[in-house]
């Protein structure tokens, strides 16, 4: 019977306490940003994580971006964005590791799996997956 090295089993088994101590542990997280501008207003935007750049987009009304990715098991995975419409903007987090109580209940809205944030003319809200609303989160801020 072959047997693993005592190294490997000791890497093996620190790497799944760290995981299992995330509560995003292996999962695939997926981040949408939608239009929902009137007015046929287009939405301007552009996401980035520390080490991806995921570039600048122009969205139609009712147009949606999106990615998925895994947060690392440090918990530091962090992707912020920059929308705009005509005449406002705002910088915010789209996703934020480790924030499941801290960032206004932001991980148990997405459901741990799915964030979906929605441009209206108002500002930004975040889809509550559990109680099927959309919550309005930020405001936008005058000027680019
Ligand atoms: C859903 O709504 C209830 C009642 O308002 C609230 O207590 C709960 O925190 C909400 N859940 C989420 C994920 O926001």
């Amino acid at each position: 019977m072959k047997t693993l090295g005592s190294s490997k089993v000791f890497f093996l088994v620190l790497a799944l306490a760290i995981r299992s101590c995330s509560s995003e542990g292996f999962l695939t997280w997926n981040v949408q940003i939608v239009n929902g501008l009137s007015g046929g207003n287009t939405l301007f935007l552009h996401c980035k994580s520390e080490d991806n750049d995921l570039g600048i987009h122009n969205l139609a009304v009712g147009a949606k971006f999106s990615w998925d990715f895994t947060p690392n098991v440090w918990g530091t995975t962090l992707y912020w964005c920059y929308l705009r419409n005509n005449e406002e903007h705002k910088w915010f987090d789209a996703f934020l590791s480790q924030s499941d109580d801290g960032y206004n209940g932001f991980a148990r809205s997405c459901n741990y799996k799915t964030c979906t944030w929605i441009a209206r003319d108002d500002g930004i809200y975040l889809r509550n997956i559990p109680n099927k609303s959309d919550d309005f989160v930020h405001k936008w801020e005058p000027g680019q």
